[in-house]
């Protein structure tokens, strides 16, 4: 089932296309991961999502975590983190959650628990201004999540965190997806976000370059799969001309990766190896400078 699907959605300003007839669709209890370059449109798309812009063309249709259809008189729950959420900080931490929930229709007992499902219950009754980033962060999180949301949408939400922070910021993200929240998140931080989402939305100057899980971008791209063999191995003199030597690994193209794996087995009776497929940096640097339209999954 869909949370969101968008139909040849495309956004002009009046000197830019921003976007340009893109189609794709979020599934319930998916995380996705928003990709591209700065300018690239991806701000765009969830200012769209939000209803905080108007299309010139295209359509966004949502459906809740129970398959009904979701229109003007009964929206879809979203919870939205933007990149730079500014808190009073002169307030506290609870009475700034206090404040959103009060926006949303939501009770003091699910603020409560939102403090804590966010590490916060501790320092609720201290002011902002004294929080450091990755409480602030959390909090920002915190009136995001109120409201058991239905779709979450995140600019960067990890950017200036540290490892601990940014650790606890996709536990909380990966229990939400556990209950059916869809989650797209848009970061450049591609070691972290490879361990979280489900499929990768890559956008280059408006245009849907790639959408699907790792696997059909690697399959798509066709980089280089690459195997350390151990250093007591002894390789045959000639390789398949489909296999080539860099670097002390054997190397074949992605789509090649279960013939290599079999040969080295078969051919080389070694069995001890460490395969290192394409990974998400690679994918994307090769999507971006290409500029290549390949769909996924
Ligand atoms: N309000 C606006 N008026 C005119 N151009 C805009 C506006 N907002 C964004 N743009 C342009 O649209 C393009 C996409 O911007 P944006 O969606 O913010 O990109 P991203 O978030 O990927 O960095 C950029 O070229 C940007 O300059
Ligand atoms: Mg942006």
């Amino acid at each position: 089932m869909n949370t969101v699907t968008i139909s040849q959605l495309t956004k002009r300003y009046p000197s830019h296309t921003a976007l340009s007839g893109i189609n794709v669709s979020l599934e319930a209890g998916e995380t996705v991961a928003l990709l591209g370059h700065n300018g690239a449109g991806k701000s765009t798309l969830i200012k769209l999502i939000l209803g905080v812009i108007q299309a010139e063309r295209g359509t966004i249709e949502f459906r809740d975590r129970q398959g009904r259809l979701c229109g003007r008189n009964s929206p879809l729950n979203i919870g939205y983190l933007p990149e730079n959420l500014s808190l009073y900080e002169r307030m506290t931490g609870l009475k700034v959650l206090s404040f959103f929930a009060d926006l949303k229709g939501v009770s003091t007992d699910e603020v409560q628990q939102t403090l804590h499902d966010c590490n916060l219950h501790d320092v609720q009754h201290q002011l902002v201004g004294s929080y450091s980033k990755g409480m602030k962060q959390r909090l920002g999180l915190a009136q995001a999540i109120l409201g058991n949301p239905d779709l979450l949408l995140l600019d960067e939400p990890t950017v200036g965190l540290d490892s601990h922070s940014t650790e606890y910021m996709y536990q909380t993200l990966n229990s939400l997806k556990r209950i059916g929240c869809t989650i797209l998140v848009c970061t450049h931080e591609l070691p972290l976000i490879q361990n979280h989402a489900d499929r990768y939305l890559i956008l280059g100057q408006g245009n849907l370059l790639a959408f699907g899980d790792l696997e059909a971008l690697q399959q798509a791209t066709n980089l280089p799969t690459r195997i350390q063999l151990p250093s007591n191995a002894e390789l045959p003199n000639s390789l398949p001309e489909e296999f080539f030597v860099d670097n002390d690994q054997i190397c074949c193209d992605f789509s090649m990766r279960a013939e290599l794996i079999k040969f080295i087995t078969t051919q080389c009776q070694v069995f001890d190896f460490v395969v290192s497929d394409p990974n998400l940096s690679q994918v994307l640097s090769c999507y971006l400078s290409k500029s290549k339209r390949i769909e996924g999954r």
